[in-house]
């Protein structure tokens, strides 16, 4: 059997793959075109694809492929309903990524609150004339309220975070959580959320009910000083409304892992002083990258193989 990584990814993914498979890699330095993913994975039993390759009916069709292995937790670049009409198993990556990606989210805030991208800037520039009790100044977070949209594994691994720098947490979700609410963090509604954050962090999955979820009336909600971190996607917020916001001071700032339309940022996004932007980089550990590449190598082998493999997003295929 025949599989398509569509691109490169960490050595142990690939060994696995080896070791079942004759396994074609896309080597280049950016994401593979369209054209360039029907033509190598026609043929392929299997793909493995990235978040970057949006896996519709039509390369189902055109490649004829009978497994999909997402590298990533996120399947918004899948079309899972084409998937399993044909019946095709759809995997991807949960789990090894939340503490990465938590971590990242705590890095932001950090970030954007004790201003760390603008002061490296500030001394790389020769600005420094020493010491100054009113430069650069931030925000503490003791007591601060980090509200969390979103609390499913990633959601509560930035809660713990939170808990560490003592914070009031604050979460909104479709599921109630009781063993965390007995931990003292609150169940709040959305608009509550929004009002009464100092920090909102967005940790819900991409779909068409969360497209915009964040827009113009959800921006004017948030206090003045409140800022606004998001390292799940893009398009859950309103980037244009999110950049006028910012522009007029409505909040003190955003930190974005993840645009709207990567890899292009908004030209008026770049000129801003209040955000801090990154190129979606929420699992970006070695350790991190690595698990990936070994569970989505696992499931593509299990797919292919005819076993249950073990992150099945749509299961009922197996009914
Ligand atoms: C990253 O964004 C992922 O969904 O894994």
């Amino acid at each position: 059997m025949r599989v398509f990584v569509t691109r490169r990814i960490p050595e142990s993914g690939l060994e696995i793959l080896r070791e079942n498979f004759e396994v074609d890699v896309f080597e280049g330095d950016s994401p593979i075109s369209r054209e360039e993913l029907i033509k190598r994975a026609k043929g392929c039993e299997g793909i493995l694809p990235l978040l970057t390759d949006s896996i519709d009916a039509d390369i189902m069709d055109k490649t004829g492929i009978k497994a999909i292995a997402n590298f990533a937790v996120g399947i918004d670049n899948v079309d899972i309903s084409a998937a399993t009409k044909r019946t095709i198993p759809v995997t991807n990556t949960p789990g090894v990524l939340t503490d990465a990606t938590a971590d990242l989210t705590f890095a932001l805030i950090l970030a954007i609150s004790r201003r760390i991208v603008e002061s490296d800037k500030y001394l790389r520039e020769g600005k420094w004339k020493g010491w100054d009790p009113l430069l650069l100044l931030g925000g503490d977070f003791v007591g601060k309220t980090l509200g969390i949209i979103g609390f499913g594994r990633i959601g509560k691994a930035v809660a713990q975070r939170a808990q560490g720098f003592n914070m009031n947490i604050i979460y909104t979700s479709r599921s109630r959580y009781l063993e965390e609410e007995n931990e003292g963090i609150k169940f709040v509604s959305f608009d509550e959320l929004l009002k009464t954050s100092d920090y909102v962090t967005i940790h819900a999955p991409y779909t068409e009910e969360t497209h915009h979820l964040i827009s113009e009336k959800e921006l004017d909600m948030m206090k003045p000083t409140a800022y606004l971190i998001n390292t799940s996607r893009g398009k859950l917020i309103d980037e244009i409304q999110l950049i006028k916001t910012l522009k007029e001071k409505k909040i003190a700032g955003a930190a974005l892992d993840v645009f709207y339309n990567e890899p292009e940022i908004n030209p008026e996004l770049i000129e801003l002083d209040n955000v801090v932007i990154i190129p979606h980089l929420g699992s970006a550990s070695l350790e991190t990258r690595t698990k990936m590449a070994i569970i989505a190598a696992e499931n593509l082998v299990d797919a292919l193989k005819g076993k249950r493999p073990k992150n099945i997003v749509n299961p009922e295929i197996y009914d």
